[in-house]
Parts: structure tokens; C-alpha cells; sequence
């Protein structure tokens, strides 16, 4: 009998909740914490976690292509893809901070159909499937997540991972700056992850990402839709696993603050 979407999206949860199990099992103990580029780490966790991933997913689908963060691959443009994120927020991992996470979702023909963000420290597992919603699993408890409904940037929650420590950030610095300001408050939590699915629970108003790393981003693209809010490129543009950054927000606001980013990054 063939699998219907449902038992689908319920294996994908699974897997991010069963990494989420051992990241937590672990949070006294990452291993050993190599740097593998200057201030970008990854502990025996990290790799503990993708094992974990690669070999379910093999087993179960041998044919499906998988992207990893730490061990590389495809992102097939036609077949079915795994875009992995073994563990989030490795910084904050690394030094026992609850703000980590596992990341997994799935893409079909261009586009993310599944999403799953297992925050096990803080107990939450936030999901989404294409066309079926957006969730938040807690305490046994399933609950849809919708986005926030606030109107103007001036009274918005806004989350970016800031770092200007590298010359490659510094062209970011004037149009976030203006964003901040002009906000309410900012939010830097250390994990993309979690950044995207706060903004699907209508916890963050606009969520910034300015790096190309897809499986930093897929999962929130798909949460921010079925949340009703959306999500691009810097641009403005569908958000591809090569896109550069990624904006999403509750919808209200994404035309203004697509507008303050492209201006700045002109200037
Ligand atoms: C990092 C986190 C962080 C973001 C970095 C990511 P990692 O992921 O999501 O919040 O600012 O750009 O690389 O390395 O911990 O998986
Ligand atoms: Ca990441
Ligand atoms: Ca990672």
C-alpha cells in the first residue's frame, strides 16, 4: 500500500524529533568541537545527529537525493530532496543555551513541501506541509500556527542573526540598521531554525536571513506560507536553494521591509 502524505509528513517529523532526542541526550556532553572555518564550529553531536538523518532516509527511500550541511550533496531539480540541518544554532548548542534545533525538510520539483524544526530544549516541534498547515507540537498538544496580524514595521518583532564580523556581512549593515530602528524590537536567537518557525507562530513579525544556505532556510519558506505570511528572496523573488538571504514575514509588512533591504544594499 503506498504511503499517503500524511504518514509522510508524520515520518519527516519523526526524524527531526528523534535528532532532537539525541541532541538533548547530549547537551552536557557535544564532544569535541572542531572549528571548521574560522568562528563556525561543529561538535561530534552535529555529526552524531546527520548519521541519524542520512541513514533513515536511505533506508526508507533509497532514491531521494539528500543535502547535508556538514556532509554536502544534491538537491535534485526534479526528484524528491532532503535538505538537512543535523543541528542548528551549533554555537549555542556547543555552550548548553536551549536555542538549537534540528532542521528537516523535504523539496519537490523546486519546491518545499515538508518542514520539520525539532526545538527539543524548549520542547517544541514546529511542522508544516504544503497545503496542510502549519504546527506547533508541545506538551502533547498539537496547535495550528498562524502569523501575527501587526501593521506596521514600527510595532514589529524583528529576528536576524547579526554578524558583522566578516567583510561579506558588512553590505547588510546599513539596510538592517534602518529596520531595527525603525522597529519595535530585535531578536538574535543564534538559530535559524527556530527564527523561521517563531515567525510562523506569530512570535517575530519579520525574519532576516542573509546567507545562502539553503537548509538554513527551506523549512522556513514552507512554515511562513502555511502560517499565512511569506517568504523570498532579498529581492522580493521565489526563494531558491541558491537564493542569497531570505526574507520572510507576516505578509503585512514583506512589501515595505523588501523595499528598505533592496535600497539599502543599492546605497
Ligand atoms: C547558524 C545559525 C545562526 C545563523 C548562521 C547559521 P549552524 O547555523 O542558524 O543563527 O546566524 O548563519 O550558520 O551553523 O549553527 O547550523
Ligand atoms: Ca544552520
Ligand atoms: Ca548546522
Amino acid at each position: 500500500m503506498s504511503e499517503s502524505p500524511e504518514e509522510f509528513h508524520e515520518f519527516v517529523c519523526d526524524l527531526a524529533r528523534r535528532a532532537g532526542e539525541l541532541q538533548l541526550s547530549r547537551l552536557d556532553n557535544p564532544g569535541d568541537v572542531t572549528e571548521k572555518a574560522p568562528r563556525d564550529i561543529v561538535t561530534d553531536v552535529d555529526i552524531l545527529c546527520e548519521n541519524l538523518l542520512v541513514e533513515a532516509i536511505e533506508e526508507r527511500y533509497p532514491n531521494d537525493s539528500i543535502l547535508s550541511e556538514e556532509r554536502g550533496g544534491d538537491i535534485s531539480p526534479t526528484g524528491r530532496s532532503w535538505v538537512l540541518d543535523p543541528v542548528d544554532g551549533t554555537a549555542n548548542f556547543a555552550r548548553a543555551n536551549p536555542m538549537f534545533c534540528c532542521v528537516v525538510s523535504v523539496m519537490e520539483d523546486g519546491e518545499v513541501t515538508n518542514a520539520a524544526v525539532a526545538a527539543p530544549r524548549i520542547g517544541d516541534l514546529y511542522h508544516a506541509r504544503k497545503g496542510g498547515g502549519a504546527f506547533r507540537d508541545s506538551g502533547g498538544r498539537r496547535t495550528r500556527l498562524t502569523v501575527s496580524d501587526t501593521g506596521t514595521i514600527e510595532y514589529s518583532f524583528v529576528g536576524a542573526d547579526l554578524s558583522f564580523s566578516t567583510k561579506r556581512n558588512a553590505k547588510y549593515r546599513k539596510p538592517l540598521e534602518e529596520i531595527f530602528e525603525r522597529s519595535w524590537q530585535s531578536r538574535a536567537l543564534g538559530s535559524a531554525g527556530i527564527r523561521g518557525a517563531w515567525l510562523g507562530a506569530g512570535y517575530l513579525d519579520i525574519s532576516i536571513g542573509t546567507r545562502n544556505t539553503p537548509w538554513d532556510y527551506a523549512q522556513t519558506v514552507l512554515l511562513a506560507k502555511e502560517a499565512g505570511g511569506e517568504a523570498t528572496d532579498l529581492d522580493g523573488r521565489l526563494w531558491t536553494p541558491d537564493s542569497e538571504g531570505l526574507v520572510a514575514t507576516n505578509g503585512h509588512l514583506h512589501e515595505e521591509v523588501i523595499g528598505i533591504v533592496q535600497s539599502g544594499l543599492r546605497d
